[in-house]
């Protein structure tokens, strides 16, 4: 079988939650054991919604700190920062002229912000900015530039990769040549909508999240926020309805499984106990990486470092691909 490239990236709007762990980080950099990887942080994307700039910069610090914690090796994972790549955005040109409008109007993010100005009232192009609209082809452009084959990505992001390998086949139908390679979503069947406080999906834009690296405390005042029924403690409860098991089954093995559902379904357990396992749980998992992103973000040098290291790899590869396009396209000049 030929080398896959594994490729994803995470916008920096604010810490990581359990949603994109579980959803992103950790599926990606199990495959990064066994393919080559590059991950990086898409701070383009978040123009589209954070304008102020230090807040942009604190994010990006704080997302490249959680890939780090959670393990990303910078010497087996090219790892870097959109921005520090241009020929994302000579790219981005290339295929637009190969995107069609028609294409974009489907785009589910987009398709989002049409429904609100609907209900609201409002122009369908109220709240819209270009960035928004050409999302996906910026999203493409990432993903193409490096020659990916997977893309492992949470499930409300499949069809930007589905767009992506649309824009792909239209560039190489005109060139009659394999010139990108067509990639394709890789989601993980169990993780792939975990959800939230509230029993939607976690998401930043429904505030039902657990962020990732909250201190201690503060992670069990969070988890006592998830919102359960009305029942009593003697009350038998069903673990496959409650938000907090949901949970609980993504942090704990199979035997604490059996044995947390068990005392759902005997009575006798309230809300606050189940809460407390699910710290335990989450806590073993969580603290360790925690510590380490604590140390990164007292000192950022060691993120900077990581960055610069990983923009001048990612420009080589990007640098070949981009000179190879041009030629084929014919603005070698
Ligand atoms: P949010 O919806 O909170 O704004 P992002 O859009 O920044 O999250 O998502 C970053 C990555 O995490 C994407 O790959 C996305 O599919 C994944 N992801 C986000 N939320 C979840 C979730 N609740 N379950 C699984 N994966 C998720
Ligand atoms: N759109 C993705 C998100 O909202 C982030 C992203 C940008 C991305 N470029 C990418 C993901 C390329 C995978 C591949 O989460």
């Amino acid at each position: 079988m030929e080398k896959q490239i594994v490729l994803t990236g995470i916008k920096p709007t604010g810490m990581p939650h359990i949603g994109n762990y579980l959803g992103a980080i950790k599926p990606a950099l199990a495959l990064s054991e066994k393919y080559e990887s590059r991950f990086f942080i898409a701070d383009y994307h978040s123009l589209n919604s954070i304008k102020d700039p230090a807040e942009l910069r604190g994010y990006t610090y704080e997302i490249a700190a959680c890939w780090l914690a959670a393990g990303l090796d910078p010497e087996k994972v090219l790892f870097y920062r959109q921005s520090d790549v241009p020929e994302t955005f000579e790219l981005t040109t290339m295929i637009m002229a190969f995107t069609s409008k028609g294409l974009m109007n489907r785009a589910h993010a987009y398709k989002a912000q049409l429904d609100i100005n609907r209900e609201k009232g409002k122009p369908d192009d109220h709240n819209v900015n270009m960035g928004l609209y050409t999302y996906p082809v910026l999203m493409a452009a990432d993903i193409l530039l490096f020659d990916t084959n997977l893309v492992p990505v949470g499930k409300d992001q499949v069809q930007h990769i589905e767009m992506a390998a649309d824009i792909a086949e239209a560039v190489n139908r005109n060139y009659k040549e394999q010139l990108l390679t067509i990639p394709e979503a890789y989601v993980s069947e169990s993780t792939k909508t975990v959800l939230g406080m509230d029993g939607r999906k976690m998401s930043k834009s429904y505030n039902n999240t657990i962020p990732l690296f909250l201190p201690e405390k503060k992670l069990k005042k969070q988890l006592n926020k998830i919102v359960t029924n009305s029942q009593e403690i003697e009350e038998p409860k069903d673990p496959d309805t409650c938000n907090v098991f949901a949970l609980y089954k993504l942090f704990a093995t199979k035997e604490q499984q059996d044995a947390l559902a068990e005392r759902y379904r005997a009575g006798g357990m309230g809300w606050g106990h189940a809460k407390a396992e699910l710290f335990e749980v989450m806590n073993e998992v969580i603290k360790p990486m925690r510590d380490r992103y604590d140390e990164l973000m007292v000192d950022k040098s060691y993120i900077d470092e990581v960055l610069v290291k990983g923009a001048r790899k990612a420009r080589v590869l990007a640098g070949e691909k981009i000179s190879h396009m041009r030629k084929v396209m014919g603005v070698d000049g």
